[in-house]
């Protein structure tokens, strides 16, 4: 386990008073933080009066820095070291069926990136790593075992890159990969690309990779039905997201579950074909970051929140059938 060093740059909270007014927190209330990392919205919904606060992450780091926040929390605090996908089953484990607000702020924290040993960058030469959870298929098992058109569909898939088929060539043929610094000269040769340039194109191939490593999108998709069945009717849900793919998610979820669009759809199959009753209501615009945010945190620049409200229906994926629980 690797404590965040005192080298690390803080992670700065994003939209964080965007966030706070969309879950519109009143004294008393339970919440659910999916996604701690370093605590900035936890500490929002403490100041706020939340009276039982449970902060997931899937970083045992993110948890292990977390301790202080529950000492001096007076018992509000409970931190969660599991994925946002299983919080219906995390939450009845802790006798809790029903909570306020649901807040999901996607993606790597600064502590994750900023630390060469996990993986994540290749501003500094690090182990291909990538594991949010410190446990399982690491970047460098999946290059250096996966077909090259698995690979090469994933940089495709998850970083949009037009060139995934020759990266993917180039990978197969620099195996073994051990290193982030190893992985982005590979890249920037397979890309042509040149010394100086705006972009570096190793920026895409990172980004799919860690998202197919830690199933992000599938963990997206399951937080979201997961929000749905434990928020209490009028309860809030909130999400942060990055990128595009991401967004999407959650965009087409909230019209689906909104009734704005016809149910089913490949990634959010509907509980049955004759049109459940919207599970959500009160859908908010999406709302960026202003220029002052992003001049202060330039994180914030392609963060997109979406926020709406808990009806009283029935959730569409039930515990039993189909829930990622
Ligand atoms: C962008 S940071 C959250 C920052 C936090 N809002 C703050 O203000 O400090 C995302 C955090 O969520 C965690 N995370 C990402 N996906 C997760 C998942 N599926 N389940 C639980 N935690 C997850 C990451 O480990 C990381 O610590």
């Amino acid at each position: 386990m690797n404590a965040a060093s005192p080298a690390t740059n803080p992670h700065v909270p994003v939209l964080l008073d965007q966030v706070v007014e969309a879950l519109a927190i009143a004294p008393g209330e339970t919440h659910v933080d999916g996604t701690f990392g370093a605590g900035g919205y936890t500490r929002a919904l403490i100041e706020h009066g939340a009276a039982r606060i449970f902060a997931f992450d899937r970083d045992p780091d993110a948890i292990q820095s977390g301790e202080a926040l529950v000492s001096s929390s007076g018992g509000r605090l409970t931190l969660v070291p599991e994925r946002f996908s299983r919080m219906r089953q995390a939450l009845s484990d802790r006798g809790v069926d029903a909570v306020d607000g649901v807040t999901l702020d996607i993606g790597v924290s600064s502590m994750q990136l900023d630390q060469p040993e996990r993986g994540f960058s290749f501003q500094t030469d690090g182990p291909l790593d990538m594991r949010m959870a410190q446990a399982g298929e690491s970047a460098a098992d999946f290059l250096n075992h996966a077909g090259e058109t698995e690979i090469a569909d994933v940089i495709f898939q998850y970083g949009e890159e037009p060139k995934s088929r020759r990266i993917a060539r180039y990978i197969v043929a620099g195996r073994p990969i051990e290193t982030t610094g190893q992985l982005a000269g590979i890249v920037r040769k397979a890309t042509g690309h040149k010394p100086g340039a705006k972009k570096d194109p190793a920026t895409r191939t990172f980004q799919a990779i860690r998202i197919h490593i830690n199933d992000e999108l599938g963990e997206l998709v399951g937080g979201l039905a997961a929000a749905e069945q434990v928020l209490a009717p009028g309860g809030r849900l909130a999400v942060v997201t990055f990128h595009s793919l991401e967004d999407r998610i959650v965009k087409r979820f909230l019209k689906e579950r909104s009734g704005a669009l016809p149910a089913g759809s490949r990634h959010l199959p509907a509980a049955n074909e004759t049109g459940p009753a919207p599970t959500f209501d009160a859908v908010a615009r999406p709302v960026r970051a202003g220029e002052a945010e992003i001049a202060a945190n330039p994180r914030a620049r392609s963060a997109t929140l979406r926020a709406a409200r808990r009806t009283s229906a029935p959730s569409w994926t039930s515990p039993k059938r189909g829930s990622p629980q």
